[in-house]
């Protein structure tokens, strides 16, 4: 967060840059949250307070060791690349004998190369951070360069010429003493937008960071430099070159950000996903069943003459992506490949102009995925953005987006996006198939028909939530849960597995049900809970009957089953020590609904245990990093 006010009385409206900058870490922490730090300009002195954990620790430390009032402020809440978590390594980091403070997201590549070149100048460092590397660069730039002369750029002058020297991806804010009223900051690879104010400016590295003061955001590139004071907004490239940024409207409610009433944003995210799912599909179709999807903006006749479809994504996302397949390859009959980022871009990838790459992202700002978006881009491929964050870079970078509606999703698992990621990909899969004549227009108008009933299935399913989450209390002490499904019901095990890994740091495992007698049945022994997501038996009989046989093949060895089913599903009855039962859908479609009680017992489980469900160890919302 960055922040410039202006007042005559060192207050704007009853606020300072301490007040706005600790707001905006407070709504932006989700993103990382092992350290927080601010710095503050007053009265030409650089003042900062970091403290390793989570916002409320520092806000102690402020309590008991106030700032100044100021009107120009940075802070910062940290997910630890390089140095452990600890107060010292903590942003902002201080250069200049104390007079410049700094902070960064993302990782400096070349680091250490200029740490080495900065301590032959004699220039020693505190932390273990690149930022300080970064940090000392800017003010060995400020010093030694322009002797400190702040008339002809100052800080924006250096930032410039550091940025120069930086490999790597970074967001970088920067306060200098000798230029109270400024903040400078630059981006590569690393998310950052501006606020605009009245009498005052706003830096974050997303919206909701300042939402509570304007909606009107402008979208930076790559490779700018933006200087904020309280009246003036001014865009550079790398090299001085006067730039512009796109100015959009943020149109997210402020309160859709807050927590509803809920315990946990996650909570309230889950009881979100029918409207979720409702405002993805809503307007995407006319009153014919006709797909009007005009807005991917991208060349129909290009869509019809692709033969390969390949999806890219990771974590949650990437089980959206393996959904998609099943539903593209059936409705569309395109070869559909799914493949986790970081591995696509360091293989050999097969892709041509006839390829599409569907990428889907909650955040928009996965480095993972944004670079292997590129990579594809540069091998000649079309790219198709899913994805929930408005001007975020991925959508920018690609040639076509399908945004999902999900609203702001601030909990670091993943819950309505999920479903709204799924709902898109059927949307796009329906078009193609459209598009290409693979079905007719009926089936079509059939498949939305059903899926415009999804939401209100959701919404049963949450009424109905109280036996799941007695279940998910009562395995706190739970060591290890496995899942199965088949087919669609495979991602669906995984999410159910990734959901418990990352918020009751539980091991658990998700495994297509066919796979088990090559291996992992060997895991199951007396008394070890297994999840099955079993089909409907209403659709392809031989994968209902295949699933019922798995679960008495681990039931057969003494694992505790329990069972999520179709409502009217007698025949699993048997075998389940537990059965939920989801309202009846497409098999398809399924995930929609089987996924919901996989996340309602996380959720309990991992409260039962006392931890902090929206914000879990060791993870953050937008890994920015490679
Ligand atoms: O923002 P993205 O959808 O690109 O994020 C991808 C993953 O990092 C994300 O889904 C992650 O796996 C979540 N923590 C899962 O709950």
């Amino acid at each position: 967060m960055g922040y410039v006010g202006r007042s005559s009385n060192g207050k704007i409206a009853g606020y300072g840059a301490l007040d706005v900058v600790l707001e905006g870490l407070r709504r932006l922490e989700y993103r990382g949250y092992d350290s927080a730090g601010v710095a503050v300009v007053a009265d030409g002195v650089i003042s900062s307070r970091k403290k390793s954990g989570k916002l409320n620790n520092l806000l102690v430390e402020l309590e008991e060791n106030p700032l100044p009032d100021s009107l120009t402020g940075i802070g910062h809440t940290r997910w630890a690349t390089h140095g452990g978590p600890s107060d010292q390594n903590a942003h902002p980091h201080l250069a200049d004998g104390g007079k410049l403070a700094l902070i960064h997201n993302g990782i400096i590549e070349n680091f250490a190369e200029l740490k080495l070149e900065l301590v032959g100048k004699g220039v020693t460092f505190l932390s273990e951070t690149d930022t300080e590397v970064a940090a000392a660069l800017l003010a060995d730039i400020f010093r030694s360069k322009l002797n400190g002369d702040v008339s002809d750029g100052g800080l924006t002058r250096a930032m410039q010429l550091a940025c120069q020297r930086l490999e790597g991806a970074f967001t970088l804010l920067a306060v200098h003493a000798d230029q109270p009223d400024v903040v400078v900051a630059a981006r590569r690879n690393s998310p950052l937008v501006v606020g605009l104010g009245e009498g005052e400016n706003f830096l974050g590295s997303d919206v909701s960071g300042f939402i509570d003061h304007t909606r009107r955001a402008v979208e930076l590139g790559q490779d700018q430099i933006v200087t904020i004071t309280a009246d003036t907004v001014e865009i550079t490239d790398f090299f001085g070159a006067p730039a512009e940024g796109k100015e959009y409207h943020v149109n997210w409610d402020p309160e859709s950000a807050e927590k509803g009433g809920f315990a946990s944003f996650m909570e309230k995210e889950i009881h979100d996903q029918p409207d979720a799912v409702a405002q993805t599909l809503l307007g995407r179709s006319d009153i014919h069943g006709r797909l009007t999807l005009d807005e991917l903006r991208i060349d129909v006749e290009l869509l019809k003459s692709v033969n390969k479809i390949i999806v890219l994504a990771c974590g949650t996302s990437a089980y959206a992506g393996q959904v998609a397949k099943y539903a593209i390859e059936h409705w569309c009959r395109i070869p559909t490949e799914v493949e986790l980022s970081h591995e696509f871009r360091y293989r050999d990838p097969i892709v041509d102009g006839n390829t599409l790459v569907v990428s889907i992202s909650q955040s928009g700002e996965t480095m993972d995925t944004l670079m292997a978006v590129r990579y594809a881009k540069e091998q000649g491929a079309k790219t198709l953005s899913i994805c929930n964050t408005n001007g975020s870079t991925i959508p920018r970078e690609s040639d076509a987006v399908l945004y999902t509606h999900a609203g702001p999703e601030i909990a670091v698992a993943s819950t309505k996006a999920f479903l709204a990621q799924i709902t898109a990909a059927y949307l796009l899969g329906l078009y193609l198939a459209q598009l290409r004549g693979n079905k007719f227009q009926g089936e079509i108008k059939d498949i939305l028909a059903d899926l415009g009933k999804i939401p209100a299935k959701i919404q049963r399913i949450l009424d109905n939530e109280g036996q799941i989450k007695d279940l998910g209390r009562s395995m706190a002490d739970a060591k290890s849960v496995l899942f199965l499904g088949r087919h669609v019901g495979f991602p669906v095990a995984m999410e159910g597995a990734l959901k418990l890994k990352e918020l009751a740091y539980i091991h658990a495992e998700g495994f297509a049900a066919g796979e088990l007698k090559h291996g992992p049945i060997a895991l199951i022994e007396e008394g070890q809970p297994v999840f099955v997501v079993v089909p409907s038996p209403r659709g392809r009989d031989s994968l209902h009957s295949k699933v019922v046989s798995n679960i008495q093949e681990v039931r057969a060895r003494g694992a505790k089953t329990i069972v999520i089913a179709e409502e009217g599903d007698e025949a699993v009855k048997a075998y389940a020590e537990h059965v939920f039962y989801i309202p009846e859908a497409p098999t398809l479609l399924a995930p929609l609904l089987a996924t919901v009680p996989l996340q309602i017992f996380a959720l309990e489980l991992a409260q039962a245990k006392g931890y902090d469900v929206d914000q879990p160890r060791n993870l953050a919302k937008s890994v920015t990093v490679e």
